[in-house]
This record gives structure tokens, C-alpha cells and sequence, in this order.
């Protein structure tokens, strides 16, 4: 659990670029997040991933230098021979579906169990657990800022991805703390995007080439850029500091209307807001409409305001985002104008 507030040494091994000499092994191999991880990584650094299949983005990895696994998460002899001889795990993988509970559970939940007591067994040292800001759904601050002090409440309204995410946090805290699993460090990204984000880029590029309408563009949300992700969490697995620590990876918070337009912009397309009572409206018709038709809580609130503090992560990992949401930006503009090359290979380029 977290400890005081008072700030720590990173250690001398934390780098963001991880750690040389050490080997990190990654599940969720061939996703969005864990393609910056591989990108970003300094040299020295042995990455070892699990990939569901033998594709061209685990011949990548290869060609990289870096060492794959093919197998699920739910497969103990692939998950032995991800974390043989590592020295610490990140966590990427998970079911991103919303509504089987059962499927979500086995993946996020029971999956990531066997991996923790698996990594345990083998004497991996560290485990990044990858969770969600959305695990707040439901939860309401006083004063509208939710630090890490703040525990979720409202659990079994949560939609499958959320809740899961949770239950996965709370049984790999409960396997750590009695020794079954690595030293926990959990970590809370808010909105992740960049090149080849599904949730935040190529799903909202979709959805306003279909209808170039913001709905719910008032609400605010906090994203961050998928390289910053990346950076914390190459620092959070080696810093000896977060041991034990839950903390938000965020940046930025920007109205919807604004970050959708941004997002529009840099694909070619236009996108328009509502103007602010008509938003309010739809905002609570797609938030009622969806508790009514899902059973569920979206995976982020379009009523109530909330911020998400940020100060943990940099007191444990000195960790700062360091790319601004207009830089993340044109950096997406630079993409989607160059065609989309590979994500895994493109590289942002420095602030100009
Ligand atoms: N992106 C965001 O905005 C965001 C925000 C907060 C938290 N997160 C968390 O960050 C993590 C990574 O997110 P991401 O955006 O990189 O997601 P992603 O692109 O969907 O990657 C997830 C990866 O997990 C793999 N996977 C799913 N089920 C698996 C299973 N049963 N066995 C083995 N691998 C499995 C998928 O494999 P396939 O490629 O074969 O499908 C995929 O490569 C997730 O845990 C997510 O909850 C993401």
C-alpha cells in the first residue's frame, strides 16, 4: 500500500529508458502501449515479450533484438518461459470488452494471478501492474481532485473492463503483500493517446468520419501521450521506489470538444461541438441511456467534474510528462499525413 507522502530516491537504477543489464518481460507485447515501451527502450535493456500470435509485430520485436514468447496469458508454460531469469514484469495485457464479466475476469483477473504467482515462483523481484483511471468511475471526491488516497467505491457498477481492472489491483496487492507475488507497484494510466491508439484516436477518427459531432464534448477528460506512458513505466519497473506504490500516470485535462477536435484535425476531418445546454442534455441522455441499456457505468463519466492528481508519481518516480498535448498533436498530424507509418518505428520527434 502507499506509504507517506513524503518524497522518495528514485534509486539509482531507475532510468526512462529502464535499466541496463536487466531483463524486463512484457505481456500485451503486440499493443499500443507496449510498442512505445519497445521504442523507447534504452540499450542494455533485454525485452522478452508475450504475443498471442507469430506475427509481424513479434518479428519486429526480434528484429529489435528482443526475445518473444508466443502464448496466452492463461498458458503457465508460456508465462514460465516469459518470466525465466527476468527481472521484472510489466503487466500490459488485458480484455478491453465492457460487457462479459466472466470473460473479463478470467483474462485481467485469474490470468494475471497465475502470472504474478508464476513470476513469484521464479524470483522476478518486480511486478508493474497496468490498471485503469476508469476504476474511478464511480467514485466522487469532495473537492472533485482524486488523489491515490482516494479507494474506488462503487465496484459492481463498474462496466466488466473497469470492475476486472480492480479486482485484478486488489488480488495481486493481497498475493504481494503475503510473498506469493513480486514487489506491486500499480499503475493508474487516465487517456492514453498517440499513433495507432485504438480508444483515443483511431475510434473517435471513425466515429467523426461517420458524424462529425463531439457529443458530450463538455465533459473533461485527462489524457496523456503513449511515449510519457511508456517512460514512467520503463522508470516504474525499475525504480525500487514504487515498490508497493499505486500511482497515476496523467497529464493534461482538456474539455472532450477539444481534444476530439485536435484529434479530427490532425486526421484531415473536421469536428464540431454542440453549443453548451444541447450538450448537456445529450451528455445526460448517453450517461443515463447507457446505466439503462448496459446495466453499467461508461468507462468515463460525461457528467460531474473530477481531476486526477498527479503528484504521487512524480514524488516517487520523479517522473513529469514531458510531451504537451499540442506537441502530441502535430505529432499525430505528422502521422496521419505520412500515412500511418508503423507506430513501432516512428519515433516522436523532438520538440521544435
Ligand atoms: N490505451 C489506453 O488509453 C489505456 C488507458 C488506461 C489503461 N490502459 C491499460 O494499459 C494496458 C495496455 O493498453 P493498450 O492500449 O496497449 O491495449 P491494447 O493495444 O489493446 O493491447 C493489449 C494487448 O493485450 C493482449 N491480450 C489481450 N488478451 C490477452 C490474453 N488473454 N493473453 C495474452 N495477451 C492478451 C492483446 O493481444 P492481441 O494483440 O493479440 O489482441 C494486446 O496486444 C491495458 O492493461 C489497459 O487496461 C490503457
Amino acid at each position: 500500500m502507499n506509504g507517506g507522502s513524503a518524497p522518495r530516491n528514485p534509486g539509482p537504477a531507475a532510468s526512462p529508458r529502464g535499466a541496463p543489464g536487466r531483463t524486463l518481460a512484457v505481456t500485451g507485447a503486440g499493443g499500443f502501449i507496449a510498442a512505445a515501451v519497445q521504442r523507447l527502450v534504452g540499450p542494455g535493456m533485454r525485452l522478452r515479450g508475450l504475443f498471442r500470435r507469430d506475427d509481424e509485430r513479434a518479428g519486429l520485436w526480434r528484429a529489435r533484438g528482443h526475445e518473444v514468447v508466443i502464448g496466452s496469458l492463461s498458458d503457465e508454460a508460456a508465462l514460465e518461459r516469459l518470466v525465466a531469469g527476468a527481472d521484472a514484469v510489466l503487466h500490459l495485457a488485458a480484455r478491453r470488452g465492457k460487457d462479459d464479466l466472466t470473460a473479463s475476469r478470467s483474462v485481467n483477473v485469474e490470468a494475471s494471478v497465475l502470472l504474478a504467482r508464476t513470476a513469484a515462483a521464479a524470483g522476478v523481484g518486480r511486478l508493474v501492474y497496468v490498471s485503469t483511471i476508469s476504476v474511478y468511475a464511480e467514485t466522487v471526491a469532495p473537492d472533485g481532485l482524486i488523489t491515490e488516497e482516494v479507494t474506488p467505491t462503487g465496484i459492481e457498477r463498474l462496466n466488466a473492463y473497469s470492475r476486472t481492472k480492480y479486482e485484478g489491483e486488489c488480488a495481486l496487492r493481497e498475493l504481494s503483500e503475503a510473498g506469493e507475488a513480486p514487489g506491486l507497484t500499480v499503475v493508474r494510466p487516465t487517456n492514453v493517446y498517440g499513433p495507432g491508439g485504438r480508444a483515443w484516436v483511431l475510434d473517435w477518427v471513425a466515429r467523426l468520419r461517420r458524424l462529425p459531432v463531439v457529443p458530450g464534448g463538455n465533459a473533461e477528460i485527462d489524457v496523456i501521450h503513449v511515449d510519457d506512458v511508456a517512460r514512467g513505466l520503463l522508470l516504474a519497473a525499475s525504480a525500487p521506489s514504487a515498490t508497493g506504490e499505486t500511482l497515476h500516470f496523467g497529464h493534461e485535462t482538456v474539455r472532450l470538444a477539444d481534444f476530439a477536435r485536435g484529434v479530427a484535425q490532425a486526421a484531415g476531418l473536421r469536428a464540431y461541438a454542440l453549443p453548451e445546454p444541447l450538450d448537456l442534455l445529450v451528455r445526460a441522455a448517453l450517461e443515463y441511456g447507457h446505466r439503462l441499456v448496459r446495466g453499467s457505468r461508461r468507462s468515463t463519466p460525461l457528467l460531474g467534474r473530477r481531476r486526477f492528481s498527479h503528484e504521487r508519481a512524480r514524488s516517487v518516480l520523479a517522473f513529469t510528462p514531458q510531451i504537451s498535448l499540442e506537441r502530441g498533436l502535430r505529432h499525430l498530424a505528422e502521422w496521419f499525413g505520412g500515412g500511418c507509418p508503423d507506430p513501432r518505428t516512428t519515433v516522436l520527434r523532438a520538440a521544435s
